[in-house]
């Protein structure tokens, strides 16, 4: 099939090499020229395992190209994806004018033959119906098309596995055509297919990246019981997950969700909420967990640091990328340089975003080791695999101090008691020294 992608982003991205590398025509459409230059010479421009090699693959097949112009590319698909950003507005609702001007855009630009125009980019629901609406407005009544509704259900990270074998593939359609030429173009994909109206699969998509959120949220609350009661979040909360019911995924209590997505998702959900009178307090406390687990992690380093030279280890939102949007590590970071910490930070991948924010206030450098060179208190944001199994003898002769804050719980009690570090993780226990 020959099939249009708007917007490089890493759902657009990772969709477009997926599609090109089962042997499809892709036209990727972007807007600014430097990137799609960067693009078409193999540069994926974000770091996610396994992206580069997929990319300059399929360029070299010439399956896939990038450029910024919507005709011929839109003429020539059967299929064209909206893959752009929906980020959060003012009040939390999701901010869709990238997602209109590009409706507009494709309006311009389709052929009178049939096209499937299909939006992956998340969107609150009615908003498929808008873009109908949109190019119906301008269109002569040769031109024919439907709008379908395909939510991506891909993490960062693990983009490329999660879109060659998710756990469903979802097709919000009110067109029998439309359905069978996405059935058909999902043909090589493993996963459950559902299909389902428009505004349904708007919603699932939000209610499942909200029910994730509230996970974490709870995951969270119960470890907060846990330091209060001497209860151990990491037992209580896999033996919660022990019930097939409820399941272990998502339930690891640590410093909050962060991303480009669950807190953006959550709130666009509640502003939904309140558009439709449904009472949101649920999500309203799920965001307030989130909030409460990184101050609270920040209160524990301010009240606990002997000294106030503190290292970093792990920026990023989550490992695996180098992806810092909102991500909790910049809470924190805020908190502790009003409170004067001298900051040495080290991650794999995300450094250079971070330091776009915190220029010279941070010290950065190449490796976890040099971090912890000399530093009263070493804290731990992201729990990349790099760290886990870190020579902590090593680290331990490196500090000047033994304090450990541990957001993400990656070691263990005893073994930490063993080494000699006074260590405070998540839900709990303190190991003093
Ligand atoms: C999330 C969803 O998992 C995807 O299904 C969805 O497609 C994507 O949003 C999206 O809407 O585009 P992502 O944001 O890449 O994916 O990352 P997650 O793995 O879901 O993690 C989100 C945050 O939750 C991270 O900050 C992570 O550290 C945190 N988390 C996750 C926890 O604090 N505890 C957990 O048990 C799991």
């Amino acid at each position: 099939m020959t099939i249009t992608i708007i917007g490089h982003g890493y759902v657009g991205l990772v969709t477009a090499c997926v599609f090109a590398n089962f042997g499809n025509q892709v036209g990727v459409i972007g807007r600014t020229p430097e990137k799609i230059k960067k693009l078409n010479g193999g540069d994926p421009l974000i770091y996610e395992p396994g992206l580069e090699e997929l990319l300059q693959k399929n360029l070299e097949a010439r399956r896939l190209k990038f450029t910024l112009d919507y005709d011929p590319t839109i003429k020539n698909s059967q299929v064209v994806f909206i893959a752009v950003g929906t980020p959060s507005g003012d009040n939390g609702e999701a901010n869709l004018s990238q997602v209109f001007s590009v409706a507009e855009k494709i309006a311009e630009n389709l052929k009178d033959d049939y096209t499937v125009v299909s939006c992956k980019s998340t969107v609150p629901v009615g908003t498929n119906r808008k873009i109908k609406e949109i190019i119906s407005r301008k269109i002569n009544s040769s031109v024919k098309f439907d709008v379908v509704s395909t939510p991506e259900f891909l993490r960062e990270g693990t983009g490329i596995s999660d879109t060659t074998h998710p756990d469903r593939i979802l097709i919000g359609s009110e067109s029998k055509k439309a359905t069978k030429i996405m059935l058909d173009l999902h043909r090589e994909i493993s996963g459950e297919r559902v299909v389902t109206n428009l505004a349904s699969a708007e919603l699932i998509k939000y209610a499942s990246n909200s029910m994730l959120a509230t996970k974490i949220s709870f995951a969270n609350l119960i470890s907060f019981y846990c330091e209060k009661s001497g209860a151990n979040a990491e037992q209580v909360l896999s033996a919660v997950g022990l019930d097939n019911r409820i399941g272990s995924k998502f339930l690891n209590p640590g410093i909050g969700y962060g991303g480009a997505c669950f807190p953006k998702d959550v709130k666009a959900l509640i502003h939904t909420g309140h558009e439709l009178q449904v009472n949101t307090g649920l999500l309203d406390e799920v965001e307030n967990i989130n909030k409460l687990a990184r101050n609270s992690f920040a209160e524990k380093i301010i009240k606990n640091s002997k000294g106030k030279k503190l290292g970093i280890w792990g920026l990023s939102f989550k490992p695996n990328t180098d992806d810092v949007r909102e991500a909790p590590s910049i809470f924190i970071i805020k908190k502790l340089l009003e409170n004067n910490f001298e900051i040495t930070a080290y991650d794999p991948e995300a450094m250079k975003h971070i330091q776009k924010q915190f220029g010279n206030k941070i010290k950065f450098v190449d490796d976890p080791y040099k971090v912890s060179e000399g530093t009263d208190n070493l804290a731990i944001f992201t729990e990349w695999n790099e760290f886990k199994q870190i020579d902590l003898k090593r680290v331990k002769k490196l500090m000047r101090g033994k304090v450990i804050f541990d957001g993400r719980n990656i070691y263990d009690l005893d073994k930490m008691k063993e080494l000699g570090f006074e260590y405070h993780s998540v839900g709990r226990k303190t190991i003093s020294v």
